[in-house]
């Protein structure tokens, strides 16, 4: 398909005034006129920083969650209008770490995609097996219900979203899913967003997370179901975030 292919980097909570001066610099000065889209999400009390250390680059700014809610007494969130005061154009929801640590749950995911959908901010929907559902040949059934849940809250706009399969056994550890093992799960993710959208469905970005590296992010983005990256540990480091952009399509 021709659709671009977006990389995006997912700064998770690292970072800091300088060191995040020293990484856009560096980005902005190897990045060129990419073919894919490029976008860092990073921490939220970064957004004004960034947003301005971007400007004028190919860089799109993203948050790396945001609030179901539109305002009122919700202690330590951001709402999509805060985001886009901001100019954040992405939001990671329902990453595996808020899903763990945070009691994110399928409905609370769907929740924050609608919100991101309804204010004009694409949501990056992530969905994710752990290694004890792989080892149960649980794969399919559980990255099904994630996304069902999105599908069935979003209906009609879910052509809009981004999708990240990211299996959670390979999320910082190293372990990197195969290209063929992430092209299967990815292509049943595809199927399923054709049964809900139709042909829409293929404009939508499947992108695949998980130990995404300058050394293995070439085969994994050749598959035809993976279009881009979230990329963790590798986007910190200008020269392989910037060698995993040139390897995308
Ligand atoms: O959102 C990014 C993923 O969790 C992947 O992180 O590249 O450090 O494995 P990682």
């Amino acid at each position: 398909s021709k659709k671009k292919q977006l990389i995006a980097g997912n700064w998770k909570m690292n970072g800091g005034l300088a060191a995040n001066e020293a990484l856009i610099g560096a980005l902005r000065q190897g990045v060129g006129q990419p073919v894919c889209d490029v976008a860092v999400c990073v921490p939220a009390p970064y957004l004004a920083q960034v947003q301005v250390l971007t400007q004028g680059s190919p860089i799109a700014l993203g948050a790396q969650d945001v609030s179901a809610h539109a305002q009122g007494a919700f202690t330590g969130e951001q709402s999509v209008s805060m985001l886009k005061d901001f100019g954040v154009g992405y939001a990671i929801v329902g990453h595996s770490e808020r899903r763990q640590y945070h009691g994110e749950t399928d409905e609370v995911v769907a929740a924050k995609a609608g919100a991101a959908l309804a204010g004009g901010i694409t949501p990056i929907v992530c969905v994710g097996e752990t290694l004890a559902e792989r080892e149960a040949g649980k794969t399919e059934e559980v990255v099904r219900r994630q996304l069902a849940a999105v599908i069935h809250t979003n209906g009609h706009c879910i052509s809009e979203i981004v999708v990240a399969y990211e299996p959670v056994w390979a999320i910082g550890t190293g372990k990197t899913a195969t290209p063929e093992e992430a092209q299967a799960v990815h292509a049943v993710l595809r199927a399923q967003l054709q049964h809900a959208a139709g042909d829409a469905a293929a404009r939508v970005r499947i992108l695949y997370g998980g130990s995404m590296n300058a050394a293995n992010a070439a085969s994994l983005l050749a598959q035809p179901d993976i279009d881009g990256g979230l990329i963790g540990g590798a986007s910190l480091k200008a020269p392989d975030f910037l060698q995993i952009i040139a390897a995308a399509r």
